[in-house]
């Protein structure tokens, strides 16, 4: 995907169906390593990301085959190497999770400095804490990060600094098969650590309190390949809903886990929009009276950060003041200048937007500098007079699986490139 033109202005209208979780899919292929054996993973987005990763993974010596388009079979058997580097390495942002997993299995694991989106500093200090208090010894050189537990791995307590989803799911890995019994607390609480959680006790493990801020780990000895469905994705489904609410639309976003977007939905209700929910679907109506409202990102069940650049977007065409306040990455920001080229009226300051509107967007030519940044583009493109070009748009197809076809599908006029 190298271009996205779309001519604004259309109410898109209809239904759509929301791909499996990335950032799950991203946690669960890495997981799939501790089992000597064969793991189907279905239900997987079909999406740059992972084919990263499949990349990655056969490098490292498994046997990966897709049966369809969103079905991956992975015989991880013949796993010998503990060291991932390379392209693919370098581009995503999950290869962190090659550490716990290869460090589980091989009590030693070397990869290569992740790349992903760029939010301002993204450490993982508390990855290596973690790592360190269950024996291994972490250290950086040549752009390789390396850590290994030469006396094995020991349970251990461990309270992490900060909430981080990385450094959480990372240590689950490779507690499972620690010796003894671990405890992380302060942990994240994402769908994704749980479902993480819930595919490795499927495997064997024994992890109790995923979902809740304390998980409880005893060690096992082995685990075992199996065939596993990931989640639906919070995010996609939550760009479209925002995509009913930004272009006056009426859209049904379906097979998702309602209760996963309730900081959006009670977001887009106070914002004026009407949300039905069912059990596996939600319905969005915009309106051309939408008004502005406070948004501040926060770890799970708060509102997402992931959705923070296509909610300002939203803000941005609605009546009145806006502020939005990013808690999570220190510079979530840069994106801003891109939707002010539309016509929208957002300043910044540190971690704050405000957004004065409503503001009359009218198509231009931007850049999608990251992939949830180029989805708040898509989003302000929907709503803008004439026609939008945006650039960088690989960035986009990194989260969005058929994202043409989907807008297509609900009345959009979309074209990649
Ligand atoms: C994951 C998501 C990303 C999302 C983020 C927060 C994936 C592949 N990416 O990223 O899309 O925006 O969760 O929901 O799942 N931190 C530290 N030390 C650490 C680790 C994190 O200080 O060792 C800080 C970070 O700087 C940030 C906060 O913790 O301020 C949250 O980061 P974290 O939850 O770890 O994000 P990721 O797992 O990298």
């Amino acid at each position: 995907m190298e271009q996205i033109i779309i001519n604004g202005g259309k109410k898109l209208k209809g239904s759509v169906c929301i791909s499996g979780a990335k950032n799950a899919a991203l946690a669960i292929i890495p997981a799939t390593i501790l089992a000597e054996g064969v793991s189907t993973i279905e239900n997987l987005p079909n999406i740059n990301d992972i084919k990263h990763l499949v990349i990655i993974l056969e490098s490292l010596g498994a046997k990966c085959s897709f049966l369809n388009e969103t079905t991956l079979k992975i015989d991880a058997t013949n796993i010998k190497k503990y060291r991932a580097e390379g392209d693919s390495v370098r581009k995503i942002r999950a290869s962190y999770y090659l550490l716990g997993a290869l460090l589980s299995r091989f009590k030693a694991a070397e990869v290569e400095m992740p790349g992903g989106c760029d939010f301002g500093g993204r450490p993982t200090d508390q990855h290596e804490k973690g790592f360190k208090l269950l024996g291994a010894t972490t250290t950086m050189s040549h752009g390789l990060i390396k850590t290994e537990a030469l006396n094995g791995l020991q349970g251990s307590n461990i309270l992490l600094d900060v909430v981080s989803v990385g450094a959480t799911i990372n240590v689950m890995l490779a507690a499972v098969l620690a010796e003894g019994s671990t405890t992380i607390e302060n942990c994240a609480r994402e769908p994704h650590v749980v479902d993480t959680a819930n595919l490795l006790n499927m495997m064997g493990a024994d992890i109790k309190g995923a979902g809740t801020n304390v998980i409880r780990i005893n060690g096992v000895k082995k685990l075992k390949g199996v065939n596993y469905t990931i989640i639906p994705d919070q995010i996609e489904a939550g760009t479209y809903m925002i995509a009913a609410a930004i272009t006056g639309g009426d859209i049904t976003v379906k097979n998702i886990i309602p209760q996963h977007m309730d900081p959006l939905t009670a977001k887009l209700v106070e914002m004026g929009c009407e949300v039905f929910e069912g059990d596996d679907y939600i319905r969005v109506r915009g309106s051309e009276n939408l008004t502005a409202a406070n948004v501040r990102t926060l770890a799970y069940p708060g509102f997402p950060t992931d959705l923070q650049p296509q909610i300002t977007a939203l803000m941005a065409t609605t009546d009145g003041i806006g502020v939005i306040t990013e808690s999570v990455w220190d510079n979530r920001f840069q994106y801003v200048s891109e939707l002010n080229r539309l016509g929208a009226n957002i300043t910044v300051d540190g971690r704050i937007a405000v957004t004065k509107g409503p503001s009359h967007l009218t198509g231009a030519k931007v850049t999608a500098i990251d992939l949830r940044a180029g989805a708040a583009l898509v989003l302000a493109a929907l709503n803008a007079e004439g026609m939008t070009v945006i650039d960088k748009a690989v960035q986009v197809g990194r989260g969005y699986e058929n994202i043409e076809q989907k807008l297509k599908g609900l009345g959009a006029d979309i074209t990649v490139i």
